[in-house]
């Protein structure tokens, strides 16, 4: 047993390689791929568990080692793993194979090369539970909202009001996608100023979370802009979150409650709508109407002695907390929005507002017409 404050590093790297029927689902083919890797590397000793899954046609890597964060190896092993499923992908000419592998060069780090990366090293405590979130058909400020309630709202939070070790209140690290910059807000001082720069959820993205009166990390969010890294638009972020609960920090009851209602991101079809998001079990983690409505899962484990919480097989215990009755009211409310948003088809607001398209295809469409416009005096 390793001893408690040991650093241990839970790493979720994604990808959309390639999928099955457009962008729908991730094959089991594809998946065994990466499960094959992910094995390969826990017998080198490299990492200590992984889990593989998909959100969509999104590939994710859950791994837990010892390596920290950024590292190059754990990083060498996801892009290698996202290649060889990328090259499989393209040999049975599943749809868009490759699609998120924007650069051939592999640099010590896959931030920037387009796959999205959540990280959190932590010090473990004595008992660690982790939620990881992840998202199809969304762009990356898809957790602002949910993050906001979880770490600042106490009606959302009971333990904010509650629990003495948190009434110090969270610091949230703010990037600012446009500028590439970044800024720490704590809160309840800051709240205000919080919530202007994170209600602008195309340009100011949550990207870490701590607890104030002992700077323990407690949430990170993956922030790639795919669009950024290409130059044009290939494909929706799509990204993940670790959120730590539990004994001095959200429970998982208060990570879970912001999602018993549905609300709107950017993203769904073409990367250019409003959609809401639907809360679902891994097995409904697939995009169908109008290429959604975006997805969204929650997986909840135990950190436990550098790995995930395993059992007798040593298989990592995992729970599907969206798999669950108690969602149905949001799935509902979804299903709602999303009939009333399609209804008004490519009007604004359903659409994104030009400047947030991220197709670039309208662009085109503008330049066929665009001779034909004349001045207003002109007869
Ligand atoms: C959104 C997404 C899809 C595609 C759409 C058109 O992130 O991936 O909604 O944008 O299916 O795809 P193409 O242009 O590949 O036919
Ligand atoms: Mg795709
Ligand atoms: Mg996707």
């Amino acid at each position: 047993m390793l001893p408690v404050g040991r650093r241990t590093t839970i790493s979720v790297i994604k990808c959309d390689v390639g999928s099955l029927a457009g962008h729908h689902v991730v094959p089991k083919i594809i998946l065994n791929v990466a499960e094959k890797n992910m094995k390969g590397a826990k017998k080198r000793g490299l990492i200590n568990s992984y889990y593989v899954f998909n959100v969509g046609d999104d590939i994710e890597l859950l791994m837990v080692h010892e390596k920290g964060e950024r590292n190059a190896e754990i990083h060498g092993l996801a892009w290698e793993t996202f290649r060889e499923a990328a090259e499989k992908a393209k040999k049975l000419k599943l749809y868009g194979a490759g699609q998120d592998l924007l650069k051939e060069a592999f640099t010590g780090t896959v931030s920037g090369l387009g796959p999205g990366v959540a990280e959190m090293e932590i010090e473990e405590r004595e008992s660690d539970p982790i939620i990881i979130l992840a998202a199809d058909k969304a762009a990356t400020g898809i957790f602002n909202l949910p993050l906001f309630k979880i770490f600042a709202d106490p009606m959302n939070t009971a333990g904010l009001v509650i629990d003495p070790t948190m009434i110090g209140g969270f610091k949230f690290e703010v990037i600012d996608l446009v500028e590439d910059k970044k800024v720490i807000l704590k809160c309840p001082e800051e709240m205000y100023e919080l919530v202007a720069l994170i209600g602008s959820v195309h340009r100011y993205v949550i990207s870490r979370v701590w607890r104030a009166e002992d700077n323990m990390i407690c949430a990170s969010i993956s922030t790639t802009s795919l669009t950024k890294i290409a130059g044009k638009y290939v494909g929706k972020d799509d990204p993940v979150a670790i959120i730590r609960a539990q004994h001095g920090l959200p429970a998982v009851g208060e990570i879970l409650t912001p999602f018993m209602h549905s609300y709107l991101t950017a993203g769904w079809m073409r990367g250019s709508h409003w959609g809401p998001v639907m809360p679902v079990s891994l097995r409904d983690a697939k995009c169908t109407v109008f290429d959604g409505p975006p997805r969204m899962i929650a997986l909840g484990l135990q950190i436990s002695d550098g790995k995930i919480a395993g059992d007798d097989e040593g298989e990592p215990m995992i729970v599907d907390l969206f798999d669950d009755p108690a969602f149905e009211l949001a799935r509902r409310e979804c299903l709602d929005y999303t009939a009333m948003l399609r209804r008004m088809g490519e009007f604004e607001p359903s659409r994104l507002s030009a400047e947030y398209m991220e197709y670039s295809a309208i662009t085109r469409v503008m330049d066929r017409i665009k001779s034909k416009f004349k001045p207003l005096l002109e007869k």
